[in-house]
């Protein structure tokens, strides 16, 4: 939800800021802008991609060696050039970036305007810096300390850099709940909403704290403080992102990119936490929590779409080899409904980004009421892994498609390792059984791999259907969230409606739906419920659906009535949904791509969403 990027130094801040903006761009992408201090504040923004801001500015002064850098996906106010960012206070003197929501811009609005000011934009961001501007010219402070008191008068979410032309050696930078990482260089500062634009030229990061700001003033040593005034002492980390990992490396879509990854990232979250020899399973981070988890009364999943679907698995993994009762909530739900949730509960938050706002907040609000909380997420040092008491990161690395594919995977990898872990240690498995999951579960990158051999059978197939209005997908039992995923990940990228059931659910309305023209995606391995599936696909023949079904390799009984077929290997029943998303994702890329749709950037979304 929005990029932001900053830098303040000795080189010229432009080709810095629109490289940053390239790489954020995965966050909003409907409008994006630039403003640099050479002395006068030269601000350039557009509706549109960053590709589009770059035309604008071609042959405009864009020099100076300080600016800020904004891609936007609009919260208040349409997507237009005026609601862009950066935002400048009424005497110009002063620009913001932000990303978050000031809840209260309203009555602040209100309040500067009866004081004389006035609004160009119908952003909440552009009352913040108005504020700034009337705290600095009424109580005569610097930038610094004028941005502190005006963050102490607004209620909502934030990650902002303001920069001023009177104090153009400056970058102040605050956060509270939207992500924030300043890079420290040699005599030179940036500033980004992920580490992703500052990896190339500098190691040394701070990732800012909630209620935490910045002042970076050239030549001088990072000083952080509360907004209440406190100061506080930098914590410097490390970055060990890979750069190539930022590239497309010769794939035409990041998205494809990061389904043909799978088989190298489902190896990178399993690598040094399986030991093959003694077929034990360790997952460090959790270690000390494995005792919380044995005993719990209930385990909690919280996560939204996607990471929501992985706790759907986890579910049935969890029930299965602990018999713990497991509940998958949607975190914007379970925020708002006053759950009841006690010392005994241990809560699991999954996300990609660690940043999505919704499960944030049903964590600290699961904290507040004495869980344990547990993460599963992919971004190092988000927010999400701050706030929990532990977690496993899935290292996928880093997941540029806005639709999520290897996060899902990996996410489902981890669940499986924690529910293995937690059975061995509660006695709920037999050793011979847990050792034989725990191989199986190992060989899973080969199986992966196989089934991406599917891709020109799924193209064809892609290609036969790439018209039609509606899909239904249908699975039971571990595949019933495959089927939702496959479900999303269609509509998302090629805004195609598309409905995942549990596929027996089907008989109870969806099957009215079924006609010629109604592809019907049927994940039908020959384990479980398979019998039950056959009847069900028996049930969408009988009314001329067209059946494509995910099947074990060597199957026969639905290859005869199914219009296409896609083979997976033939593994665990637990295990499925590891390989039977392959073609999914790959069905939903192609018909995209053959529709013309943006593929890693669909239309009205954004890769990781900050705001409710
Ligand atoms: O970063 P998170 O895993 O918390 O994100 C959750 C969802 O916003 C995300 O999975 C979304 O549904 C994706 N667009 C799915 O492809």
């Amino acid at each position: 939800m929005c990029g932001i990027v900053a830098y303040l130094g000795e080189k010229q801040a432009y080709p810095i800021l629109i490289k940053g903006l390239h790489r954020l761009e995965y966050r909003g992408y409907d409008s994006s802008g630039v403003a640099i201090i050479n002395g006068s504040m030269n601000l350039y923004k557009c509706k549109g991609k960053v590709n589009k801001l770059e035309n604008f500015v071609k042959g405009k002064n864009i020099s100076g060696s300080i600016g800020i850098a904004h891609t936007r996906w609009a919260t208040h106010g349409q997507p237009n050039d005026i609601n862009a960012h950066p935002h400048t206070s009424q005497n110009g003197k002063l620009s913001i970036i932000h990303n978050g929501i000031i809840e209260n811009y309203g009555p602040l609005k209100e309040e500067l305007e009866k004081r004389g000011h006035i609004f160009l934009s119908e952003t909440d961001t552009e009352v913040l810096i108005h504020l700034i501007e009337d705290i600095q010219e009424n109580e005569k402070l610097d930038i610094a300390e004028s941005v502190r008191v005006a963050l102490n008068q607004v209620i909502g979410a934030y990650a902002i850099v303001v920069i001023s032309k009177e104090e153009d050696n400056k970058l102040i930078a605050a956060k509270k709940g939207s992500p924030l990482v300043i890079g420290i260089g040699d005599g030179e500062f940036y500033i980004a909403s992920d580490a992703t634009p500052i990896v190339e030229y500098t190691r040394k990061v701070v990732y800012l704290e909630d209620e935490e700001m910045a002042i970076l003033e050239k030549g001088k040593d990072i000083v952080l403080k509360s907004i209440s005034n406190i100061s506080h002492t930098p914590y410097f980390q490390q970055l060990t992102m890979n750069l190539d990992a930022l590239e497309k490396g010769g794939y035409e879509h990041f998205m494809l990119k990061e389904i043909f990854e799978q088989p190298s990232s489902v190896r990178e979250t399993m690598r040094g936490r399986i030991n093959i020899h003694d077929g034990i399973v360790k997952l460090g981070g959790i270690t000390d929590y494995k005792q919380k988890l044995v005993k719990a009364k209930r385990i909690l999943m919280i996560a939204c779409g996607t990471s929501w679907h992985a706790g759907l698995v986890g579910e049935y993994l969890f029930e299965e080899l602990t018999r713990i009762p497991v509940e998958v909530e949607y975190a914007s739900e379970f925020r708002y409904r006053n759950p009841v949730i006690t010392e005994d509960d241990v809560v699991i938050a999954i996300s990609q980004s660690g940043e999505t706002a919704d499960t944030l907040a049903a964590i600290k609000m699961a904290k507040k009421k004495g869980a344990t909380i547990l993460g599963i997420c992919n971004v190092v040092g988000s927010s999400i892994p701050r706030e929990t008491d532990a977690g496993s990161y899935t290292h996928a690395g880093p997941e540029i498609g806005v639709a999520s594919t290897k996060a899902f995977t990996s996410q489902v990898t981890i669940l499986t390792m924690m529910a293995l872990m937690i059975a061995r240690e509660k006695g709920s498995i037999t050793t011979s059984r847990y050792q034989q999951l725990v191989l199986a579960l190992e060989q899973i990158p080969k199986q992966i791999e196989e089934t991406l051999k599917t891709n020109d059978i799924v193209e064809a197939i892609a290609a036969r259907y790439k018209d039609s209005r509606n899909f239904l997908y249908l699975g039971r039992g571990y595949n019933f969230p495959v089927a939702l995923e496959g479900a999303l990940k269609l509509k998302e990228i090629s805004y195609i409606h598309a409905e995942g059931y549990p596929a027996a659910e089907m008989k109870h309305g969806p099957i009215a739906l079924i006609d010629k023209d109604m592809p019907v995606v049927i994940i039908a391995p020959r384990k479980g419920n398979y019998e039950k599936v056959v009847s069900n696909i028996q049930e969408v023949k009988a009314r001329s659906g067209k059946i494509i079904a995910v099947v074990s390799k060597g199957d026969t009984q639905v290859r005869e009535m199914a219009d296409h077929v896609i083979e997976i290997p033939c593994v665990e029943e637990m295990l499925v949904p590891l390989v039977a998303t392959i073609p999914l994702q790959l069905l939903s890329y192609h018909i995209a791509l053959m529709r013309g749709c943006n593929v890693d950037q669909p239309r009205n979304l954004a890769k990781s969403v900050t705001v409710e």
